[in-house]
């Protein structure tokens, strides 16, 4: 495991012996599945860990060893790394012009078309549903929250929670660590996550506390969370460019960054430094969105709101990423405190409608409210 992933168990509950043993089981699952994969098997099924994901960088076409070691040495070692890097990135990795870099990255979509694994540039509308229909979700913990999200967290997307500070957004990605290691069948993807911790919020106990809650072996769930602490906005995306090693060898399915944007509000204070902040977001913000696509992930970030004090309608705060986040995520949900409970919007979603559903934080995570006070708020949003 690199240095700056770190499985949650090493701060707490250590059981060194089993967590090799279950991390030997996990790999000895992950070659299973990959030999009897069939790269040519219809890419509109459930994607998981296949040949794609293994095949080198070497074996695409114009790709020597001189570049095989340079992009190597910037840590893209397969073509689904590659594939989810932008043109940009690779020139800066071998040194060469933007246009010889996205002629690399164009080959590896187009192998990883080949293989089956992405779809075609121009497609069929039935194709795309398929394709859509072949989308796993992850449920949030909360009844209410999925059917917002028509079934849980997407995998190939990004979910944005926003809302001001205590309205829950930590406490949802602690909950999902939990969830997505469910069997499918209890609404998990039976996977492990990897946690971008920029705010230093992430708490084993917490985890221990919502996993004892839900009747899941704490020590299993301990062991499936992959932590990386990211000490600033540099460190945050060089954390994202290392993703595909822990998603290939540790059979990962879902990335939170709790937050996304707090490292890049801290460092580019002021007006003159705002564009380039909100490059360096938008950077990093279609980075993920394409680890999601590739690495056929679930990506979950979280924002901040502010005050706002020119919005004289509507809630008087909004998302600190602005623009650039707003643009980037494919789904935003915005949390809002009332009382003790708390209210989740969807916002601006493509084909969600926008309608508010109530949940609470309490021992297990993100729950329900008792049904009273459920039918109680949605009479009163009906009238
Ligand atoms: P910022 O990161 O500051 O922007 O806030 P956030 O949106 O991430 O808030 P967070 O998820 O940390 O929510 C904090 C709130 O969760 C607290 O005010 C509590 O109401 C609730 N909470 C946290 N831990 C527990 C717990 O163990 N039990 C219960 N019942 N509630 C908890
Ligand atoms: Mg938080």
């Amino acid at each position: 495991m690199s240095g700056r992933f770190q499985a949650s168990a090493d701060s707490k509950r250590v059981n060194t012996n089993k967590n090799l043993n279950r991390e030997r089981q996990f790999k000895l699952m992950s070659k299973k599945e990959v030999a009897g994969s069939d790269p040519n098997s219809d890419g509109s099924s459930s994607r998981g860990p296949n040949l794609a994901m293994y095949l080198e960088v070497e074996e695409l076409e114009g790709i020597g060893p001189v570049m095989k070691t340079k992009l190597n040495t910037a840590g893209i070692v397969t073509v689904m790394d590659l594939a989810s890097k932008s043109p940009n990135e690779i020139a800066d990795a071998v040194g060469s012009d933007l246009q010889r870099a996205a002629e690399i990255c164009e080959k590896a979509r187009e192998k990883l078309v080949e293989l089956k694994y992405l779809g075609e540039n121009f497609v069929s509308a039935t194709e795309i549903y398929k394709r859509r229909m072949a989308i796993e979700r992850i449920s949030t913990g909360s009844k209410n929250l999925d059917d917002l999200l028509s079934g849980g967290i997407e995998s190939q997307a990004v979910t944005e929670f926003y809302g001001e500070f205590g309205s829950g957004k930590t406490q949802i990605c602690h909950t999902l660590c939990v969830m997505v290691q469910q069997p499918k069948e209890l609404g998990g993807l039976h996977g492990k996550v990897v946690y971008i911790d920029t705010e230093n919020t992430f708490r084993p106990e917490r985890i221990v506390g919502i996993a004892e809650a839900r009747e899941c072996d704490p020590d299993a769930i301990l062991d499936g969370i992959i932590v990386a602490k990211a000490y600033n906005s540099a460190h945050q995306e060089l954390i994202l460019s290392e993703l595909g090693k822990q998603v290939r060898d540790h059979g990962v399915r879902l990335v939170i960054v709790d937050s996304a944007v707090a490292h890049y509000r801290a460092e580019f204070l002021g007006r003159g430094t705002l564009s380039e902040r909100q490059q360096r977001l938008n950077k990093f913000m279609h980075a993920l969105v394409r680890a999601a696509e590739i690495y056929n992930v679930a990506v979950v970030a979280t924002n901040q709101v502010q005050a706002s004090p020119d919005t004289f309608f509507g809630d008087p705060t909004k998302a600190t990423g602005g623009h650039v986040v707003a643009h980037t995520s494919t789904y935003r949900v915005y949390i809002r405190k009332t009382g003790k409970n708390r209210v989740a919007r969807m916002v601006d979603s493509p084909y969600h409608a926008e309608r508010e559903v109530l949940f609470v934080l309490n021992e297990k995570g993100v729950d329900d409210p008792p049904e009273e006070v459920n039918s109680s708020f949605s009479k009163r949003k009906q009238s």
